[in-house]
C-alpha cells in the first residue's frame, strides 16, 4: 500500500513557452515524485480536456492555474486521505472525481499529471519501466522516430505537412539508432545551408526551411541520410511521415503546396509518395472526420506502409476498437494527455496488442524535460518511439533517457515487432 502526505501542483513552462502542470507527490516514506504534462498544438477534437485559464491578460489565457488549483485542493484531498494499492485504483479514483467523460472538470492536464507522478511513485526505487510492464509483454527498446523537418502548425514556413521523420529501423542497437538520427540530421543541416535554405528550427526541433512540396523535402532527407553513409529503407534508415491532415483539411478538401485535393487524390499522392521514397510509416494522411478516406487508404496502402491514427484515435479504446473493427489504419499513436490517464493509455494499448494493431508512443509539441514516455515505450514493447529531433533538450531527454536504459539492459532487443 502507498500513503501520500504530500501532493501539489504548479505552474511550470513548457518549451513552447507556454504553461503547463507539475505534480509533485510525497509518500509516507518522505520521497517525492515529480511528473511534468506535455501539450499538443495540432490536437484532435476528441482528446481529454486540456483545462485552461482562458484569462486572456495572462499568457494569452493559456494559464493553467486553475488545473493547478484542482491537483492543490480536490486531487490532494482525495489522495491524501486513505492508502492506495495500485495505479489504476488511484486512476479509477481520479475519473470518478472528476465525474466526466472528457476530463473537462479537474482538467485532463491536473489529471494525467498526477497519474503520472503516482505511477512513479508505485514505481518506488525500480525503473519506471520494470513497474509499467504489462503481465506477459515483452520489454523492448523502441526504434527512435527523430523529427527532423517540421511544417504545418509546428513551424511559420510554407511547408503544409507536418513531420519528416528518419527512423534507423535498420541499426543493430538503440545506441546505434540514436547516432544515426544525430548523423542525419547534421548532414541535412549541411544539405539545407549549402542550398541556401533556412536552418531555424520548429516546435519539434526538427528544421523549417520555407520548401513548400513534400517530395521536394523527401529528396533532402534521402540525399541526408545518403550522404550520412546509412542505406535508406527498412534494411538501413527510413522515412515516416505525419502529415497531420486535419490542419489542412477545410471545406471538404486537402489543400497541399498550393493544390486542391479530394480524399482519393491524397490517396494516389501517398501511393506515389510510397512508390518514389522510402517511406514506412504514414500517419495521420487524412483527416480525422474523413473515416471513408481512412478506409480506402487503409484498403489501398495498409500491406505496404503502416498508417498511424493519431488526431483519428486520440489514445481512445473505445475508438480504437471502432478503428480496428472497421479496418482504419494499421497503428495508433499513444500519448498519455489525449485521454488522461496512464491507467487508461495502458488499456488502449492492450487493445492494439490484442489485435495485432501496431503502437507508437509519442511525445507532444510543447514538452517538458519529462521522460516518462520513454520507460512507458520500453515497459509496453511497443517497438516505436516518436520524440521529436535529436536535438533540444526536452527532446533528447527522452532519448537519453532510452541510452541509460539500453546501457543498464544491454539484453533487451531493439527493434520494430515483426
Ligand atoms: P501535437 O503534434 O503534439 O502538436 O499534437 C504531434 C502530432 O501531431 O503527432
Ligand atoms: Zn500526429
Amino acid at each position: 500500500m502507498t500513503r501520500f502526505t504530500q501532493v501539489s501542483g504548479l505552474e511550470v513552462l513548457d518549451s513552447r513557452g507556454n504553461p503547463t502542470v507539475q505534480v509533485t507527490l510525497v509518500a509516507d516514506d518522505g520521497a517525492g515524485y515529480v511528473a511534468g504534462v506535455p501539450s499538443g498544438a495540432s490536437t484532435g477534437t476528441r482528446e481529454a480536456v486540456e483545462l485552461r485559464d482562458g484569462d486572456k491578460a495572462r499568457y494569452a489565457g493559456k494559464g493553467v492555474t486553475q488545473a493547478v488549483g484542482h491537483v492543490n485542493s480536490e486531487i490532494a484531498d482525495l489522495l491524501t486521505a486513505r492508502a492506495w494499492s495500485s495505479l489504476e485504483e488511484v486512476d479509477e479514483a481520479l475519473i470518478a472525481l472528476d465525474g466526466t467523460p472528457t476530463k473537462a472538470r479537474l482538467g485532463a492536464n491536473a489529471i494525467v499529471g498526477t497519474s503520472m507522478a503516482a505511477a512513479r511513485a508505485f514505481a518506488g526505487t525500480s525503473p519506471l519501466w520494470q513497474s509499467l510492464q504489462p503481465a506477459g509483454v515483452i520489454p523492448r527498446l523502441p526504434v527512435p522516430h527523430f523529427n527532423v523537418l517540421n511544417g504545418g502548425v509546428h513551424a511559420p514556413n510554407d511547408l503544409d505537412f507536418q513531420e519528416f521523420m528518419v527512423a534507423p529501423v535498420g541499426a543493430p542497437s538503440f545506441p546505434e539508432a540514436l547516432r544515426a538520427g544525430a548523423a542525419v540530421y547534421a548532414r541535412l543541416r549541411a544539405l539545407l545551408q549549402a542550398k541556401g535554405e533556412a536552418t531555424g528550427l520548429g516546435d519539434e526541433g526538427g528544421f523549417a526551411p520555407n520548401i513548400a512540396r513534400p517530395e521536394d523535402v523527401l529528396t533532402l532527407i534521402v540525399e541526408a541520410i545518403t550522404a550520412a553513409g546509412y542505406p535508406t529503407g527498412r534494411a538501413g534508415v527510413a522515412i515516416a511521415l505525419d502529415p497531420a491532415a486535419s490542419e489542412f483539411y477545410r471545406d471538404g478538401a486537402y489543400h497541399v503546396a498550393g493544390e486542391t485535393l479530394t480524399s482519393d487524390d491524397m490517396i494516389a499522392r501517398y501511393e506515389a509518395i510510397a512508390t518514389d521514397f522510402p517511406v514506412w510509416s504514414l500517419e495521420d494522411g487524412l483527416a480525422e472526420g474523413d473515416w471513408d478516406g481512412w478506409q480506402r487508404l487503409t484498403a489501398r496502402l495498409g500491406d505496404r506502409v503502416q498508417l498511424v491514427g493519431d488526431d483519428i484515435f486520440v489514445t481512445n479504446p473505445a475508438i480504437i476498437t471502432e478503428a480496428i473493427a472497421r479496418h482504419v489504419g494499421t497503428a495508433a499513436l499513444i500519448k498519455v494527455n489525449q485521454i488522461g490517464s496512464i491507467t487508461e493509455t495502458l488499456r488502449a494499448q492492450e487493445i492494439c496488442r490484442a489485435a495485432g494493431y501496431a503502437q507508437m508512443i509519442s511525445h507532444r509539441s510543447g514538452e517538458t524535460s519529462d521522460t516518462f514516455i520513454a520507460d512507458l515505450a520500453v515497459a509496453t514493447g511497443t517497438g516505436q518511439l516518436k520524440t521529436g529531433a535529436p536535438a533540444r533538450g526536452e527532446r533528447v531527454a527522452k532519448y537519453n533517457r532510452l541510452l541509460e536504459i539500453a546501457a543498464t539492459r544491454p539484453d533487451l532487443p531493439y527493434g520494430l515487432i515483426s
